[in-house]
């Protein structure tokens, strides 16, 4: 199974996010992890279509987009458009999951669900077939920079022998406080697609961090 680093751009200097782009592209990062947070699902608000396009406009690279709103379904089609590659909806959003798998795979994009800290890994079961990539939430949705949260390394491992035993072809994604420490932890516990925002921009030396959290 090969292993992916995604970056988190919440934690990117925005005013010069043409020139942080450029870096994550030299450092031997994967893809770029675009958080959408609408204000009501979670308790911030971040950037969305616009942003996207722009971003879109200046580099090749797959953007990993992680939507934390209310009725992902409604702007599937949207972020696509706007050039999502990957597209990640929270199953405990308003959406009807089923539909917006299908959604997102209509339009050609890789569809991945998302499931909270709290939520149990039987809330993709039914899905899980469909779906090109699983995210386990490390942290509570909303903000960069938090710690990541022990026990979800259970439901990660759960999770592997769920979609081993079933011989899918599904990534698990972790996001929230992946640093050197718990990048092997949850490596270990089957995770391979690895956000990682603060620990990533606070690095001295980018290529050496993302080479570390990729294991
Ligand atoms: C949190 C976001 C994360 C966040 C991760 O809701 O989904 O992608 O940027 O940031 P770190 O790596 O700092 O925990
Ligand atoms: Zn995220």
């Amino acid at each position: 199974m090969k292993n992916y680093v995604s970056a988190s751009i919440l934690s990117a200097d925005m005013l010069n996010l043409e020139r942080e782009i450029r870096r994550l592209e030299e450092s031997g990062v994967d893809m770029l992890h675009f958080d959408v947070m609408d204000g009501v699902f979670v308790n911030n608000i971040t950037y969305g279509l616009p942003v996207l396009q722009q971003v879109r406009k200046a580099t090749g690279m797959t953007l990993d987009v992680h939507l934390m709103i209310t009725d992902p379904l409604k702007y599937v089609k949207n972020f696509a458009d706007s050039g999502a590659d990957i597209i990640t909806f929270h199953t405990e959003s308003e959406s009807d999951a089923k539909e917006t798998v299908r959604a997102i795979k209509a339009c050609g994009v890789k569809a991945a669900a998302a499931i909270k800290p709290g939520t149990s890994a039987d809330a993709v079961c039914d899905i899980l077939p469909e779906l090109d990539m699983v995210l386990v939430m490390t942290v509570e949705p909303g903000f960069g920079g938090q710690s990541f949260i022990e026990s979800t390394v259970d439901k990660i491992a759960t999770l592997r022998r769920r979609i081993d035993s079933l011989g899918l072809d599904c990534d698990i994604q972790v996001d929230g406080g992946i640093n050197y420490d718990t990048a092997p932890v949850v490596r270990k516990a089957g995770a391979n697609v690895l956000v990682s925002g603060s620990c990533l921009f606070r690095a001295d030396d980018l290529t050496e961090a993302v080479r570390s959290i990729k294991g």
